[in-house]
This record gives structure tokens, sequence and C-alpha cells, in this order.
């Protein structure tokens, strides 16, 4: 394990805010992990998965570990299922590809969603109408108090919209390690409802979809969209989409009757972040270098250089406009590391 000092982030998240780590580690070994968390020498550690999900502030006055644990492999297979356990450090999309590559149904909606499958459950990733949670068995994980690998099942991860166990409680406690998932062999159960996907066939005259099909679809929606990070630098949904009661959404639906919403339950109702942004003027607006997406308004972007303090400044501004216009108030999705 070779430690580098002041080390750059810039190519370590995927808004290229140019940081620097005062120690660096690259980790591909559940051992080593668990050596270097119980080394004394580096009183303040920092775990760091694909960084697709983060905003860098400052400088990282710690040793930043870097997961780089690598693999898939199949731990159980019938006729109709396979189950899958992924190691931390395998690329999400990439481990998407494989799965389709063998025909095995899940994670199809959730093609090219940025990160490391390790990082996966902290947010209980989601897109187009699946979240994780709906493949997932369970993970592995190294307490960092005694370096103990600990095995979480799907409940003990208690997974919410963009939440779980690791996000709450378990915050900072864990270091995931491995990813189980459950995915079909055979009558995979497509998910094409959710609204640009029949249009995306529809329009690649697709009556008959397989999974790769509505992989290809999700990758086209994605593409149109969420810029790609490696030319503009961002963290996908900078914003989660808030959820208001049935009172604030009753008076909120008569005074915006053309706002799109989503009926969370018979008391919660949830409205897209990226319309109220939309609607409050920022989208496509750029300050310096730090702006929003002229596709998708939920989008922060960084056009080179801006540094994290110049996209969280106008995060800020964009949760006042928000607010001021809507009376409704919107949190960062991401990471901020302050
Ligand atoms: N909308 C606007 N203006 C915009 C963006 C969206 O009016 O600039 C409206 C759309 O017209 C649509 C609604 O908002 O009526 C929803 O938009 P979209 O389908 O693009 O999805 P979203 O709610 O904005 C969520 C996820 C995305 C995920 C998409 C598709 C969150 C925070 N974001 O976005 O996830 O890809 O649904 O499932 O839940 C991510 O987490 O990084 C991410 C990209």
């Amino acid at each position: 394990m070779e430690i580098h000092k002041n080390y750059s982030l810039k190519d370590y998240n995927t808004f290229g805010i140019d940081a620097k780590a005062k120690f660096f580690v690259e980790i591909t070994t559940v051992e080593d992990l668990q050596c270097i968390l119980g080394d004394t020498r580096y009183p303040h550690k920092f775990i760091l998965g694909g960084g697709s999900n983060m905003l860098i502030t400052k400088d990282i006055d710690a040793l930043v570990i870097h997961i780089d644990m690598r693999g898939i492999f199949i731990e159980n297979e019938d006729d109709s299922y396979a189950e899958i356990r992924v190691m931390a450090g395998e690329n999400w999309h990439g481990m998407v590809l494989w799965t389709l590559e063998r025909n095995f149904g899940g994670l199809e909606n959730m093609s090219l969603i940025p990160g490391n499958t390790g990082t996966a459950p902290i947010q209980n990733i989601g897109a187009y109408g699946v979240e994780l949670k709906d493949v997932f068995v369970s993970c592995e994980a190294v307490r960092r108090a005694d370096q103990k690998l600990v095995h979480f099942t799907k409940e003990e991860c208690q997974f919410g919209y963009r939440d779980s166990f690791f996000k709450n409680e378990g915050k900072d406690e864990y270091v995931i390690t491995s990813v189980t998932l459950k995915l079909t062999k055979k009558n995979h159960v497509l998910n094409t409802n959710y609204g640009a996907i029949n249009e995306e066939l529809a329009r690649n005259n697709i009556t008959d979809p397989g999974i790769v099909d509505v992989s290809n679809a999700v990758i086209n929606i994605r593409n149109s969209k969420l810029p790609n990070p490696k030319e503009l630098g961002n963290s996908g949904s900078f914003f989660k989409n808030p959820i208001i009661s049935k009172e604030v959404f009753e008076d909120f639906i008569a005074k915006n009757p053309e706002a799109p919403f989503y009926k969370v339950s018979e008391e919660e109702f949830k409205i897209p972040a990226g319309w109220l942004i939309e609607q409050s003027g920022f989208k496509g607006k750029r300050f310096g270098d730090a702006g929003v997406h002229s596709k998708q308004a939920l989008v922060l972007v960084n056009y080179g250089n801006a540094s994290g303090n110049e996209i969280l400044n106008l995060a800020h501004k964009i949760i006042e406009e928000v607010q001021y216009k809507f009376g409704i108030t919107i949190q960062p999705e991401v990471n901020l590391i302050k």
C-alpha cells in the first residue's frame, strides 16, 4: 500500500473539483482495508468510493482511502434467478453491462448511473421507477471502530428514498466492501411505464422489448438530459425531490396547477425539484464556472475551474429562491464535504 502525500482529487470526484488530500491510498483488498483502518498513524480517515455523489469544498486534512476492490461473482443460481456478489470498487454501469451480457434482469433501468457499486446502498440509488432496494439481498461492510466484517440484510439497511441506515445511524461508521443482488434469468419484469422509456422504445420501433432494449432506452434518455461527467463536471441530481404534506401540497397545487407531482402516500406528495428550479429561473444559468444544466435543472455543473464553494454558493442561492417563490425547502442530495 503506497501512501501518497498532497494528492490531487480532481480525477477522483465527478464534479472535477481540484482539492487535495493530505494523504491518499488506493485499497484493493478487504484485508488491506481492515489494516489501514486500524493504522493509528493516521487518526483522520476519509472514505472515497466513485466520488460521484459528493461536493468537496476544501482540501481534505486526512488519509483519503480510495476503495478499489474488484470482482463480480455468481454466488447462487437456479433456472430462474442468479445472485451475484459485486465488490465495492466495481464501476456501477460496468457491472450493469456485465449482467446484461449474461441476460440477468433487474438493473436495466439503472443503466449509466455514475459511481461505484459499494456506494450504491448508501443513498439507495434509483432511476426510472426502480431502486437498488428492489434487487438488493445484502451487503458486507467493515466496521471502522474495530475493523470487523459485518453482514447487513436488506431490512437492516433501512432503505428509503435516496436514504438508508448508512446515511443515518450508521453514518461514517462502516465501509461497504461488497453488495449481493438477486437478478432474474427468465421472465424478466420490465418497468417501462416511467416517463420517457415507452416513448423512447416507440421512437425506435421496438414493440416487444427485452432488458437490453430497456437499458439502451435509458442510456439514450440519460445522455439527452444528463451531462457526461467526463465532459462536464457534475454529480447527477444535486437536490432531492422534496416530499411535502397533503396540506402544503393542496395549497401549492392550487397556486401552480400545471406543476408535475407524484403521490407518495395518502398524506405525502413529491414535487420534482427540477421543475421548481426551472420555474425559479435558474435553468441553463451560469455564474462564473458554476452553473445549472440547460437540459435538467436538478443538475449543477462545473464548467471547468469552479471551486467547491462556488458550486455551494449557487446551491444556496437556488434553495433561497425556491423557498421564496414556493415556500418549499429543497435539500442537497449530494454529500457536502465542508
Ligand atoms: N422537470 C422540469 N425541469 C427540469 C427538470 C425536470 O420541469 O429542468 C420536470 C420534468 O418535466 C418532469 C419532472 O420534472 O415532469 C421529473 O423529471 P425527470 O423525469 O427528469 O426526473 P427527476 O425527478 O428530475 C429523478 C432522479 C434522477 C433520475 C430520474 C429518472 C432524484 C433526485 N432524481 O429526477 O436521478 O435519473 O428521476 O428516474 O430523485 C440522480 O439521483 O443523480 C439522478 C439523476
